[in-house]
């Protein structure tokens, strides 16, 4: 009996362990599909002062899903801020790189290339352009929004 008994747990216990893999798996897709529902705005967001956007400087607007660099004096180029490996959004701008805080990607914020992987997609690049002191972002913000409106969704 006790020769039956050693085998069987060792079945359940991979059973079990099984189980939890497949749960963290199912979360991980949950999350992936709840980040990639959010597409790139459609219509023009205003982000506010373009000050805040110092040249040479970049800032994450988490709420909005986007990055907006200054690479020069009234030059402005923007990118969504969701992770191209599974839809997180970045949590931060360090040195010049978008950190992904779910799996560690990393993405320049002023041409929204990967950095480091897992993600091997570059970031998409969003229209932006400064207009009466402030930042309009968006697909419908028009035709002169520079180097960020030659993007995959132009
Ligand atoms: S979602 Fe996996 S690295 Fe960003």
């Amino acid at each position: 009996m006790s020769g039956q008994s050693a085998p069987r747990r060792t079945v359940l216990k991979g059973a079990v362990l099984a189980g939890a893999a497949g749960l963290g798996v199912a979360a991980c897709s949950t999350e992936s599909k709840l980040g990639h529902a959010k597409p790139l705005p459609s219509t023009p967001v205003n982000l506010g002062t373009a000050d805040a956007v110092p040249v040479g400087s970049a800032k994450l607007y988490r709420e909005q899903r986007i990055i907006v660099s200054c690479p020069a004096e009234g030059k402005y180029t923007a990118f969504s801020a969701q992770c191209t490996h599974a839809g997180c959004v970045l949590d931060k701008i360090v040195e010049g790189e978008g950190n992904c805080p779910c799996h560690g990607s990393r993405f320049d914020v002023t041409t929204g290339e990967v950095l480091q992987g897992p993600a091997t997609v570059p970031l998409p690049a969003i229209p932006v352009r400064a207009e009466g002191g402030e930042l309009i972002t968006g697909t419908g913000t028009g035709k002169d929004a520079g180097a960020a409106s030659e993007g995959p969704n132009a």
